[in-house]
């Protein structure tokens, strides 16, 4: 494993399974010592209900200590450079996990240190959240291969990191979303290059009924990321009715779809409460996984697993 974890193209295939199988593990038996003696950093810009305690409460289940660190209290906030304040952390913990605004930013912190640095959600992508969801999808479905994702709304972080990660895995994505909301041109190329080894497909749309045909699992997030409040009124009137996901337009995906929302959601936009609420959802089971899967990471990005014999 690289020793970063900022989007999905820093972690392989065959090591996503090998956390899936590690984090099925903790599932039933989440308490241990593993990260006995190990120090995080949780630094963060923006807001967060689910990362931060996920992570919190998975490190004290393994046994390790974490920090949490409000961004805007720090002297980076006051114009220190990133390099300076993450040089400072690394000497006092064994890996950082960095929520922020610019992706470079986050590139400028890892590449600069010899710690890991986890990214727990930049503009660009939010590889934790698409990591432990494709755990999830495979709870429900068994096997990802041949699958197909529908994701409806902002091409943003979650969407990025949705068509790496799908296309990684060999499944299918088709991403509905307006006329100048694409997702990432290069997050795109990246995933077209995963999808020639996997033979999976990649389509971009306009028609979020054409998007879910087919579709095993429909995915949407908000319509405007933390960062986007000022542009909230102009999205809303480019989003809506059309983007909307609901029961209606849940019904003309396969039988047996499921429901997807990384949370926290804006109900009644994005999607409606008939649908959050239904039992085509499994938006808390995705909030729950958050907790096993970023718990087998952690050991697996200080290469713990090798080292603690009751995980294998
Ligand atoms: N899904 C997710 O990252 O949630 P939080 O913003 O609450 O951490
Ligand atoms: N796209 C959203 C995800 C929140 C978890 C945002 O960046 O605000």
């Amino acid at each position: 494993m690289k020793k970063d974890f900022l989007t999905l193209d820093d972690i392989k295939r065959s090591k996503m399974l090998e956390i899936f199988e590690l984090a099925s593990k903790l599932k039933k038996k989440p308490f241990s010592k593993v990260l006995a003696n190990k120090s995080f950093v949780l630094l963060f810009f923006k807001h967060s209900t689910r990362t931060r305690l996920s992570f919190e409460i998975g490190i004290e289940q393994l046994g390790g200590n974490s920090f949490y660190v409000d961004g805007e209290k720090t002297q980076m906030f006051r114009s220190e450079t990133p390099e300076d304040t993450a040089n400072s952390i690394e000497r006092y913990v064994d890996c950082l996990i960095v929520r922020l605004y610019s992706h470079i930013t986050l590139q400028r912190i890892s590449s600069n240190l010899d710690k890991p640095v986890i990214n727990a959600l930049s503009d660009l992508s939010h590889p934790c959240q698409i990591l432990s969801d494709l755990f999830t999808i495979r709870e429900v479905f068994k096997d990802l291969k041949g699958l197909k994702l529908a994701y409806i709304g902002d091409g943003n972080n979650v969407c990025n990191s949705l068509l790496l990660g799908c296309s990684k895995m060999g499944m299918d994505i088709t991403v509905a979303c307006p006329q100048g909301y694409e997702p990432n041109e290069e997050m795109i190329k990246i995933a077209k290059g995963y999808s020639q080894i996997t033979k999976s497909k990649i389509e971009i749309v306009i028609d979020p009924e054409k998007a879910v045909k087919n579709a095993n699992v429909v995915y949407t997030d908000a319509f405007y990321s933390m960062g986007q409040e000022e542009e909230k009124e102009k999205r809303m009137k480019v989003f809506l009715p059309k983007y909307q996901v609901n029961l209606e337009l849940m019904e003309k995906a396969e039988p047996g779809a499921i429901f997807m929302h990384c949370l926290p959601a804006h109900r009644e936009n994005e999607v409606t409460s008939e649908l959050l609420d239904s039992n085509r959802s499994v938006v808390f089971d995705q909030a729950e996984n958050r907790l096993h899967v970023q718990k087998a990471l952690l050991i697996k990005i200080l290469g713990l697993d090798k080292v603690y014999p009751i995980l294998s």
